[in-house]
């Protein structure tokens, strides 16, 4: 399939960033950045803090602007303070998840298994899961970029269904590119996006593979996003950094049309 018929998918990711009032500040922004500019040739999701759900949702009532959350727990309810569960986010109008950040990898023990986890219920709360996958520059170094992340790619698909995949993103993100200033290539975002859709093509067939969305996460700018988007395998970004200033952000939105 021609990457024209795929969904191209632009996300912010804010991680611990904003309050609940900067939060309907940088929605209204971006809602004014983009005003008369097309918008319509990539969904565009802001995934942001728990606590500034709400106001998110609010301010982007009634525009092109979907919301998402950073995380979300795997249990349904139940005693695990600090946690959120699917429904929770549902009940506030969330449609999107970042899974498997390398931030919560590295951070927060995430592993393959709870990231799984945390896929399935996200799924079966009707979420839509952008799941993060990438590899850390040891093991770029090392040669085993290619293994790295299929593993990860594979663990976190166990147990979803064909049917259920029409929901997952996949965001390839070189840790090594995160916060960096450090990007991939758009040669070596195209090779490893490719590769994540190879894998997903080995486990649902080639319909599957060719149709899902990839994003390429890290270091995704203003000045480096139209490079990256051009490439065949690349149907996206998860954009950290440059999703916290609305005029980068619509940038990007813009070269994604
Ligand atoms: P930066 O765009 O700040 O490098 O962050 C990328 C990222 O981690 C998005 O999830």
């Amino acid at each position: 399939m021609n990457k024209l018929f795929r969904s191209a998918v632009i996300a912010g990711n804010w991680k611990m960033n904003k309050t609940p009032a900067e939060a309907t500040e940088l929605i209204n922004a971006i809602k004014a950045e983009c005003a008369g500019k097309a918008t319509d040739g990539c969904t565009v999701v802001a995934c942001v803090p728990y606590v500034d759900i709400a106001n998110a949702v609010e301010a982007a009532k009634g525009s092109f602007i979907h919301i998402g959350a950073e995380n979300v727990h795997w249990e349904r309810s139940g005693a695990f303070t600090g946690e959120i569960s699917a429904d929770m986010l549902v009940a506030c109008g969330v449609e999107y998840v970042i899974v498997g950040h390398s931030e919560r990898r590295q951070y927060f023990g995430e592993t393959d298994e709870t990231v799984n986890k945390r896929v399935h219920a996200a799924l079966e709360a009707g979420l839509k899961v952008i799941l993060c996958v990438g590899e850390l520059l040891t093991e770029r170094e090392q040669g085993v970029t290619a293994e790295v992340v299929s593993r990860q790619t594979k663990i976190a698909l166990l147990g979803v269904t064909e049917e259920q995949l029409k929901n997952v993103i996949i965001a390839y993100e070189p840790v090594w590119a995160i916060g960096t200033g450090r990007t991939a290539t758009a040669d070596q975002a195209n090779e490893v996006c490719k590769l994540i859709r190879e894998v997903v093509s080995s486990l649902y067939g080639t319909a599957a593979g060719n149709g899902i969305t990839v994003q390429y996460g890290g270091s995704m700018n203003a000045k480096n996003a139209a490079e990256l988007l051009a490439k065949e395998h690349v149907d996206g970004g998860l954009i950290g950094g440059a999703s916290l200033k609305a005029p980068d952000f619509s940038v990007i939105i813009s070269a994604a049309q």
